[in-house]
């Protein structure tokens, strides 16, 4: 059986159309693949023209819990007959469970909810600062923060402010003042930029943008003990790496640290509705005083219903063994590809980077081919793909497009 069935002539031009509409009035900030994604179940998705695909991106870990999950779209259905948004002006009664089982996941005290991975970024950065001021005791402006060379946190004008990426910062500035960036997985030049205004160090435990970048296995405990011994915090990324996706709840659990502070999103909302959180500790999180920081959207009934939903399945810890189950099965039948195309494969859990031979082609092209194949990924800095399907993926499914993969290379090599 082949996944992958021939267009209609109509299907197809309705194709093109949606393509032309985004191309006429939407932004040209991304430039996607040419496939127009209109149903989605589990790992899969179908285009407009009926075309099935294995979702090998999943929304950048948004949809861990695969497309259209049930339990998780019956927490969306019962909400939006019941109430979707009070403001935080209100309490409503779905925020107080949320935050409980969030809390109770992460073994934290306190959970701040916003929307976009980006808010919960700088909602840290600013819990960050606050602490900086009234708790540690540094001079009123003059906190910094160090963060990783090859970071990404998102998009806004400070987040961007301490980015390596010129494509995202060139015309953007003037830029936020503040941060420090060192060398990922250099524990002694992080521990060297540390002064008595130094309030935190923010970090993904595994860069997802820069294509999968794992530090050795002492470089986050190395960082937890230098933040702990000069009382900076430790704020760890978990937006893209957390809730599952690298084999556990979050990758400081594989790492064996415990950060200051949590950064969450994505898969929280379930891959439904935009949903993040920082979570940590009374201490820390406490210094947020009413009136100096929210979001009219954050914390919202809907959205929270679904996250309770998303925290409840991960209490179950089914979804962080799958990943890592299937995790090794992926990263087992990638390596099998090195030097036959392939010289590099990085990952943890169901969360692969694949470093394509720059000569043979780019990892644009090899997106562009696995999709006529039936396998939707994503390239990240020219010759890297990196592979996160949906935890609820099958392992024949995995194996199948591991084979689309070499097959493509294949075809590349002539
Ligand atoms: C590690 C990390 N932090 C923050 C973000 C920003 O999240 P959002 O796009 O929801 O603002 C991303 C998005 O890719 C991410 O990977």
């Amino acid at each position: 059986m082949t996944p992958v069935s021939t267009p209609t002539a109509s299907a197809t031009d309705s194709a093109a159309d949606f393509i032309s509409q985004e191309n006429e009035h939407a932004a040209h900030n991304y430039h996607p693949l040419e496939v127009v994604v209109s149903h989605g179940e589990g790992a899969w998705v179908t285009d407009a023209a009926g075309r099935r695909y294995l979702d090998c991106l999943a929304a950048y870990s948004a949809v861990n819990f695969g497309h259209g999950h049930p339990a998780l779209v019956a927490a969306a259905k019962d909400q939006l007959d019941r109430i979707t948004l009070t403001s935080r002006a209100f309490h409503n009664d779905r925020l107080g469970p949320f935050v409980t089982a969030l809390a109770r996941l992460a073994n934290k005290d306190m959970v701040l909810p916003m929307n976009t991975g980006a808010e919960a970024v700088e909602s840290g950065i600013k819990i960050a600062r606050a602490w900086g001021y009234r708790v540690k005791g540094v001079e009123a402006n003059q906190a910094n923060i160090i963060v990783a060379d090859g970071n990404f946190h998102g998009r806004t004008t400070t987040i961007i402010s301490f980015s390596n990426d010129e494509q995202a910062r060139a015309d953007f500035g003037p830029f936020t003042p503040g941060f420090r960036s060192v060398p990922y997985g250099d524990a002694a030049a992080l521990e060297a930029a540390i002064d008595a205004n130094t309030v935190a160090v923010l970090l993904e435990p595994i860069q997802g943008e820069a294509g999968i970048v794992v530090p050795a296995a002492d470089y986050l405990p190395a960082v937890r003990e230098i933040t702990t011994r000069n009382n900076v915090l430790f704020i760890a990324d978990e937006i893209q790496s957390g809730l599952g996706r690298t084999g556990a709840t979050f990758q400081c659990d594989n790492a064996g640290v415990v950060p200051d502070l949590y950064l969450l999103g994505k898969a929280l909302g379930g891959g439904i509705i935009p949903l993040s959180a920082v979570v940590g500790n009374r201490d820390i999180l406490g210094v947020l005083r009413p009136g100096e920081h929210g979001s009219t959207f954050g914390g919202n009934p809907l959205a929270t219903a679904v996250g309770l939903a998303v925290v409840e399945l991960l209490e179950t810890g089914e979804y962080q063994q799958r990943a890592r189950r299937l995790g090794e099965r992926l990263l087992d039948g990638l390596r099998g590809l090195l030097g036959h195309g392939v010289v590099e494969v990085r990952g943890a859990g169901l969360w692969a980077g694949i470093d394509i031979d720059p000569a043979l082609a780019s990892g644009r092209q090899v997106c562009e081919l696995l999709m006529e194949r039936g396998v939707l990924a994503k390239d990240t800095h020219g010759s890297t793909i990196r592979l996160a399907p949906p935890i609820v993926v099958e392992e024949h499914e995995l194996d199948w497009a591991v084979q689309q993969l070499s097959e493509v290379l294949a075809e590349l090599r002539g």
